[in-house]
């Protein structure tokens, strides 16, 4: 398992989101939802936006240059021009260290019989 230090859960608030660059798998964009942390790949498949430096609406981050949208628990693209869905990273907290594991996908990603979407 290939496992990397996102940040520290106490300096993403509720709401908040951050790139961390990686030379692995290229940039991640980490993701405080509601208290729950999230990763995904933080390039938009449509072109070459950095989602960190988008906005989350709910459970969808919305990319700052075309504003499609993809479901941050997932990884889906949700809202046109994205029609590629992200990659997702799963995350794992431990104590105050939020980390992703880069070989394996969200959750929700695996189990697209389960997905909302
Ligand atoms: S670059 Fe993200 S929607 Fe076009």
């Amino acid at each position: 398992m290939s496992k990397v230090l996102l940040c520290n859960a106490s300096e993403l608030a509720a709401g908040e989101m951050k790139k961390v660059p990686n030379a692995e798998v290229g940039d991640i964009c980490v993701y405080n939802l509601d208290g729950t942390f999230y990763a995904t790949a933080d390039l938009c498949t449509h072109a070459t936006a950095s989602l960190a430096e988008g906005d989350i609406d709910d459970d969808l981050i919305t990319c700052p240059v075309h504003w499609g949208q993809f479901h941050i628990p997932s990884g889906k693209a949700v809202t046109f021009p994205c029609e590629r869905h992200l990659r997702t990273y799963r995350v794992e907290v431990e104590g105050d260290e939020v980390y992703a594991n880069l070989n394996a996908e969200a959750v929700e990603a695996a189990d697209d019989a389960n997905s909302p979407i």
